[in-house]
């Protein structure tokens, strides 16, 4: 049985959907409504000299008050999926240090949103992919899914999986990351839209296009009642 959930884990359909910009909102967007919500990245690969850039993100749009290593416990050079860039290390994805610095940030915090690492299946330890790491971590699923060409089929692939696994999806939230849709693009997210199985909880237009707050193209209120729920 899972813990009772005060956050959400976002996952995506894919890596580079626009998770990040999605969990950097519901993070602002919470905060602004005084809910006293943070952000974890718990494995972040590619880490470079400017240091972990998502884990950074979620940190500064929590209020930069956070030390790093608990918002990202397990950092790997390596631009590969978390087993594969620990082994390049000589090195193991570390969930006790996971567990260990989820429950300090759950401490000093009200809410969390957990960023996982590429999509659903991604080993994120032996044994373990992205999907039971949200489980391990007793949170519900927000599923961040591209805008594109391909997108009926990804995002229900990983409602799929979600469903045979017993996971909880909050709900799915489009992005319009790779910019302005093709008239077919648009026609086939309508066909997205229209797919009676899940709430759509957000869609973020392309960034150029919209003001500085991104949170008023989620439905904060709607993600935090849903993480609520049991
Ligand atoms: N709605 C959007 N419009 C334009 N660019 C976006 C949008 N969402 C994300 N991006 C850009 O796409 C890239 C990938 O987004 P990111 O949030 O980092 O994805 P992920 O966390 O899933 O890998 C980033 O450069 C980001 O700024
Ligand atoms: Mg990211």
């Amino acid at each position: 049985m899972s813990a009772p959930t005060r956050g959400v884990f976002v996952t995506g359909t894919d890596t580079g959907v626009g998770k990040t910009v999605v969990t950097c909102a519901l993070i602002a967007g919470l905060r602004a409504r005084g809910v006293g919500a943070a952000g974890m990245k718990p494995i972040e690969t590619g880490v470079g000299a400017d240091g972990p850039l998502d884990a950074l993100a979620l940190r500064a749009a929590a209020g930069d008050a956070d030390p790093l290593d608990e918002v990202c416990p397990q950092q790997f050079a390596l631009p590969a999926a978390p087993t594969v860039a620990a082994k390049a290390e000589g090195r193991r994805v570390d969930l006790a240090a996971i567990d260990a610095a989820h429950a300090r940030l759950l401490a000093r915090h009200d809410w969390l949103a957990v960023e996982g690492a590429g999509g659903m299946l991604v080993p994120a330890a032996e044994g373990l992919t992205m999907v039971d790491l949200a489980d391990r971590l007793g949170l519900p699923l927000l599923l961040v899914a591209r805008a594109r060409l391909g997108t009926i089929n990804h995002t229900r692939l990983s409602l799929e999986v979600a469903r045979t696994r017993g996971k909880r999806v909050i709900g799915v939230v489009i992005s319009h990351a790779d910019g302005v849709v093709s008239p077919a693009d648009a026609a086939n997210l309508e066909a997205l839209r229209d797919d009676a199985g899940f709430r759509v909880m957000g869609e973020i237009p392309p960034l150029d296009r919209i003001g500085p707050s991104i949170s008023d193209h989620l439905d904060i209120d709607g993600i935090f009642a849903a993480s609520s729920a049991s």
